[in-house]
């Protein structure tokens, strides 16, 4: 009795946290009952989803058109829509004057904080801290939902390995492992644990898929992959954002194997519908319906539209307009299926429910919160969190990071040095934050620097990095003066981002002229770099003493990195990403294959090498360094054998040897020794952010299971292989200590 009523109690709650997970799958009989009194003209309308800005063509020429086609039931979702009164007056006319009132979804692109601006994605992931990433998200929706949007398209999840392509800003880096793990985070911050609140926002995965695999880096370009490293590089992300709720996918603009990912069926009915049983919708990516032309696979507009819903690819057109003037006569004509435009729109439907609209259509309009929300102060306080936890220590040859507040001169010279550009600080998907808003270095560093120091500014070299002859000669005159410079360099926002590839990862412009310059001089000098990609820094890092990796690091950049300049805050970022010697060595990663002809020592011969270059980075990732150094040591394991059932946990003790308390990301790294098919010489599968004080010591504990173990082998079965692994652990990529131990 006691028994039965236990489970009773544990069915219960079961039952309450599904609900509260699945609440998008548990409104299907409300969906149910809309769509049937819809017309068939009414449905097409859902799946039409416009610019708010009158850029989507003909459609839309002026606040009257775009009037009527809310009235008309011609659109059920409008992005780019920031303006409050605006979206009041159509959710209203929505709800007053359409035949269905079907409640209206506004969306725009909120990547990294909306009027206070976060470090962007990358370096966000940097932290490798999940808490504080889900909290910068919580923050970013809370904003963006007083703002009156019920949508953000973000997280992006695409996982890449080159940094020639603008938009490795915006993803979490070359891991999958570690961007499911942030994918996961980001769609939990973004869309809370109830998406009907008000203060939550729906999320979008994107690009499903692959388009971080663009070939050359080039935007927008074709990706020619096999369906195993699809699913074992690309898609993992993905996946865990659908198991953790998210409620709207976007396809990417590019090609897999020739197929279009806007009319991919087995990527997006047979995966992501099928396979993981996603139950939100997919929303093309902007045009890309109607690009199905360009890419040569669509004669009209009438064939594209044909071709993404046949292919049940995309639930959504994202401003081509191509299923509002198509889909109807396609019906008619036999050509398309009713029963796909009806399975796109319940969808749809679906996700509306889940945000609480059909029951407080305004509920997303109130001024006043919107105005509190620009005032409040926990968010600057997460956002300054973030932007700490970001930065990378790179180099600190003779410690000599930090600065003493009483450095009696200071020269700060560079285009960053006091950024007053847009985007000095910020990415390009900041359309709504100020420059003016923005802590710049000059404005961050006064702020800690004893009232008798001195500081020299020289901002020298404009957006593109363009340094003149007459502000190299007066940077070096400040530089002289000075006790300590500080190069404030890199790129600006707008030099990365979307459609923003490079060929050419230098420093932009010829601030590598301005950088000699400095150190010719000899003085105890600091480079900050701000930037949305790993750099080429071949002779920066020979020649710079001391490197911080500061990236885009938003609202409280200045703030920031003069806390870990002058040591009140320690920096424990590692990067995810790693940095290139030169171009030509991209891709370089951590997890690549052995290859059959591995260099193992200084003489060996025809090997799989470079003749003019190391293989290895300049930086690794999972690399950054502290104000203070960890020991790592007694790494034991709690089995040498484990079954498929098993767990095997594995400790190591992690000491503080320096001299100040700091945080230590622990890694944990396995190598299936001997498998059906070749495996990575390293593959992440654990890490642990940790806080020591100095001489104090940790045990860390990392459990490995079955799980861990599989892969996606040539027969696209994923399973784990008996037989021997190597569990390594250590600080970075590159410097781990190892053991082994074997699967039953
Ligand atoms: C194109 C980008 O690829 C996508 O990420 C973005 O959300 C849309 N434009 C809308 O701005």
């Amino acid at each position: 009795m006691k028994n039965l009523y236990l489970l009773i109690v544990l069915q219960l709650i079961a039952c309450c946290i599904y609900a509260q997970k699945t609440s998008i799958k548990n409104i299907d009989f409300k969906v149910d009952s809309v769509l049937k009194l819809m017309t068939l003209d009414e449905k097409i309308g859902q799946l039409n989803q416009l610019c708010i800005d009158f850029s989507s063509g003909p459609l839309i020429t002026d606040q009257k058109s775009l009037e009527k086609i809310v009235v008309n039931g011609q659109a059920g979702s409008f992005f780019y829509a920031a303006d409050m009164d605006l979206k009041i007056k159509l959710q209203k006319i929505a709800m007053n004057k359409s035949r269905m009132k079907i409640p209206l979804m506004f969306a725009l692109d909120v990547i990294h904080g909306y009027k206070i601006v976060a470090p962007i994605p990358l370096a966000q992931s940097c932290s490798w801290d999940l808490a504080a990433i889900e909290k910068s998200e919580r923050v970013s929706a809370e904003m963006s939902a007083a703002h009156g949007l019920h949508w953000t398209f973000t997280p992006m999840m695409d996982v890449t390995r080159d940094p020639r392509w603008g938009r490795v800003m915006e993803g979490s880096g070359e891991d999958s492992w570690l961007g499911a793990k942030i994918a996961v985070a980001r769609v939990n911050g973004l869309q809370g644990n109830d998406l009907s609140k008000n203060n939550t926002v729906l999320a979008c995965a994107k690009h499903l898929a692959g388009y971080g695999g663009a070939e050359s880096g080039r935007e927008y370009n074709s990706v020619e992959m096999s369906e195993r490293q699809l699913r074992e590089f690309y898609l993992p992300p993905f996946k865990a954002a659908v198991e953790a709720g998210v409620g709207s996918i976007m396809t990417s603009f590019n090609t897999i194997s020739a197929v279009p990912s806007v009319s991919n069926k087995h990527l997006v009915k047979d995966i992501l519908k099928t396979e993981w049983n996603y139950k939100g919708f997919v929303v093309s990516d902007m045009e890309a319906i109607g690009e199905l032309l360009n890419h040569g696979i669509a004669e009209d507009t009438m064939d594209a539209a044909a071709t993404a819903m046949n292919n049940q690819a995309a639930d959504m057109d994202m401003s081509s307009v191509v299923y509002h003037k198509s889909l109807k006569k396609l019906v008619q004509q036999g050509k398309v299926k009713e029963s796909y435009i009806d399975d796109a729109c319940k969808r749809i439907l679906r996700i509306k429910f889940a945000l609480g609209l059909f029951q407080n259509p305004m509920g997303y309009f109130d001024k006043n919160r919107r105005d509190a929300s620009l005032k409040n102060p926990e968010y600057q306080a997460a956002t300054m969190d973030m932007a700490k936890k970001s930065l990378v220590l790179l180099k600190n040859e003779g410690n000599i990071l930090p600065l003493s507040k009483k450095t009696k001169t200071i020269a700060l010279i560079g285009p960053f040095a006091d950024g007053k550009l847009n985007r000095d600080y910020m990415s390009t998907w900041t359309y709504h934050a100020e420059q003016k808003d923005v802590i710049t270095l000059l404005t961050g560093i006064k702020s800690k620097l004893d009232p008798n120091s001195q500081i020299l500014v020289a901002s020298v070299c404009g957006f593109m990095g363009d340094c003149k002859t007459n502000e190299i000669e007066n940077a070096v005159k400040l530089a002289k003066m000075s006790d300590v410079v500080i190069l404030a360099i890199g790129e600006n926002g707008d030099v990365n981002g979307e459609c923003k590839s490079r060929t050419n990862l230098d420093l932009p412009g010829n601030q590598k002229e301005l950088v000699k310059a400095i150190m010719a001089l000899g003085k105890p000098t600091v480079a900050v770099l701000f930037n949305g990609r790993p750099l080429t820094l071949e002779w920066e890092s020979k020649n710079i003493p001391a490197i911080l990796e500061a990236w885009q690091p938003g609202t409280q950049a200045g703030n920031a990195v003069a806390e870990v300049l002058f040591g009140d805050y320690n920096p424990s970022g590692k990067l995810t990403m790693s940095f290139p010697i030169n171009v030509g060595q991209i891709p370089v990663y951590y997890n690549q294959l052995p290859t059959g002809r591995t260099k193992t020592k200084p003489t060996d011969n025809m090997k799989s090498t470079f003749m003019d270059i190391p293989n290895e980075p300049i930086y690794p990732f999972g690399f950054g360094l502290s104000y203070t150094t960890f020991d790592y040591s007694d790494i034991t394991l709690s089995n040498q054998e484990i079954t498929a059932t098993d767990t095997l946990t594995i400790s190591v003790k992690i000491t503080n040897t320096g001299k100040v308390a700091g945080e230590e990301i622990v890694q944990l790294y396995i190598r299936d020794l001997v498998a059906d098919i070749s495996r990575p010489v390293k593959e992440l599968r654990g890490f642990e952010k940790i806080l020591l004080n100095t001489n104090e010591s940790k045990i860390v504990k990392f459990k490995i299971s079955l799980e861990d173990l599989k892969y996606w082998n040539a027969d696209l079965v994923y399973k784990a292989d008996k037989g021997k692994f190597k569990v390594m652990i250590g600080p970075n990529s590159a410097d781990t200590k190892e053991k082994i131990f074997s699967l039953k």
